[in-house]
């Protein structure tokens, strides 16, 4: 499986603190059956100062960590680049890190805040269409804005935004309004892929099948195989050679 949503690597964000732990939840990704991690930091001015240059050099060092500890874990990275003004700025210098390309368009993780969808989203949104580039909303079903009343997710469903649902709130680890947005974003169709957004060995750990074999209930089997597999492959096979074919 391949996760395109998850805080692996030590120290630069609310994911794990030191290396030991980082290792650690590479060694669960990889009992889980994930093959290929692709870590993104959160990336939040004034709260985590992190971007895609600092991203590669932490990563670099991680990965040779892996390498050293024969940890049979893939990694690429991308970022959770939280909606604010600052994105444009950021987009305009080169520091938005993207997981590859969809349909012509750069993609990469725009996270909302959990409270409420901003006001001017929309406008944003238009904005890097205009750039083409392409976000793909970090879990949806942990907005309350959307908990509340699904139809806030339909002007990002209407500008094409991919979505990526959290693989642990269909399974129900993040309580019933959580589970009852993703079953309900689910049967609407608009999920693209499921990720762990993994923090630590303890509440949030770097899983996927049990979300995997919850979905398959809803979208069948074989689309919630492909939304671990092939659809998270497909964004990022410009990052890995395995995938590039
Ligand atoms: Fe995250």
């Amino acid at each position: 499986m391949i996760d395109l949503h998850c805080h692996l690597l030590p120290g630069i964000d609310d994911g794990p603190e030191t290396l030991e732990q980082a290792l650690e939840l590479a060694r669960i990704a990889v009992a889980n059956g994930i093959t290929h991690s692709v870590v993104t930091p959160h990336i939040h001015p004034g709260r985590y100062e992190n971007d895609r240059v600092s991203i590669e050099a932490s990563l670099a060092a991680f990965r040779g960590a892996i390498e050293e500890a024969g940890i049979p874990l893939q990694l690429g990275y991308a970022g959770e680049v939280r909606l604010g003004a600052e994105v444009l700025m950021m987009v305009q210098q080169g520091q938005v890190p993207f997981y590859g390309e969809f349909e012509g368009k750069k993609v990469f993780l725009l996270e909302l805040p959990h409270s409420h969808v901003p006001p001017g989203s929309d406008k944003l949104i238009r904005w890097l269409l205009d750039q083409n580039i392409l976000p793909m909303i970090a879990h949806p079903e942990r907005n309350k804005d959307i908990m509340r009343k699904l139809d806030k997710i339909q002007p990002f469903v209407e500008m094409g935004c991919l979505f990526q649902l959290t693989a642990s709130s269909i399974a129900g680890l993040f309580g019933d309004p959580a589970l009852d947005t993703a079953r309900a974003l689910l049967e609407k169709g608009c999920i693209t892929i499921m990720a762990s957004d993994a923090h630590n060995a303890t509440h949030r750990p770097p899983q996927l099948d049990h979300g995997r074999d919850a979905a398959a209930e809803i979208v069948g089997a074989e689309m919630a195989e492909a939304m671990v597999t092939s659809r998270p492959g497909e964004l990022v096979r410009g990052q890995f050679e395995d995938l590039n074919g």
